[in-house]
């Protein structure tokens, strides 16, 4: 059985103020919930803050981004080893935002997923195509591939750490939501081509989320179909409210 697995991608949204009173809220409206992963993942700024608030929840703490060198000379970036020490769980690498603002590549994504299983983080991969790419028919070539090359090396008893997150580039923030089923498809086809890679026992296993434009009236309709595990959301996790029925699908 796979865990679905709900995550707050806050962006570069909340003050540290802010971020302690969107998850003193979040405690208490998900005090009860036992069969699902939760996890926020807040900026760093105020990361530390959020993990003393979340000490002893059913809530886990997420990061949005690292590098892969543990410590250097590498201005304004944030190591996996630091994120560790600040009791980070789960850090979401090769995010569409990061990949197209931030030119991040594939080849990098695999590194920052290696230095992340290495130090006992858990990576959430996100891939997923363009408007562009879809409407040329290159979604299944282009998504195969970035799974390809995100977990080219990784171990298959590393694979219980890692969540793929499929998110359609066209679907974030735009209010664009792929239909279940089409989500469903793409997500299946990912779960084939952890299967060629590794096993069918590694492609049953892993969890693989939707994101992009989840909101609860369409959280239920995306989360239970059969491929889906969970989902990575952005706008509606900013408020305890939506975050909340989303989690609660
Ligand atoms: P959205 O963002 O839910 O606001 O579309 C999803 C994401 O970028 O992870």
């Amino acid at each position: 059985m796979r865990i679905p697995i709900i995550a707050g991608n806050w962006k570069m949204y909340k003050t540290v103020d802010e971020a302690v009173a969107l998850v003193r809220e979040l405690k208490e409206k998900l005090a009860d919930v036992n069969n699902r992963e939760i996890v926020v993942c807040p900026p760093f700024t105020a990361l530390h803050t959020v993990y003393k608030e979340l000490s002893g929840t059913n809530i886990k703490l997420g990061a949005q981004n690292c590098y892969f060198e543990d410590e250097g000379a590498f201005t304004g970036e944030v190591s996996p080893l630091m994120l560790k020490n600040i009791g980070v769980e789960y850090v979401v690498i090769g995010h569409s935002e990061r990949r197209g603002y931030f030119n991040e590549n594939d080849d990098l994504i695999n590194k920052k997923a290696k230095a992340l299983l290495l130090k006992g983080l858990k990576p959430i991969i996100c891939v997923g195509e363009s408007l562009e790419q879809r409407e040329a028919g290159e979604t299944e070539t282009l998504v195969r591939k970035q799974v390809f090359r995100d977990l080219d090396g990784i171990e298959p008893y590393q694979l219980k750490n890692i969540v793929i997150a499929y998110e359609p580039i066209w679907a974030i923030g735009t209010g664009k939501t792929a239909t279940s089923t089409e989500a469903n498809r793409v997500i299946a086809l990912i779960r084939n081509t952890v299967k060629e890679m590794y096993s069918p026992l590694e492609a049953n296993s892993i969890r693989i989320q939707y994101g992009g434009s989840v909101k609860p009236d369409n959280a239920h309709e995306i989360l239970t179909q059969s491929d889906i595990d969970g989902a990575l959301v952005g706008g509606a996790s900013l408020k305890a409210d939506s975050f909340t029925a989303i989690v609660k699908f």
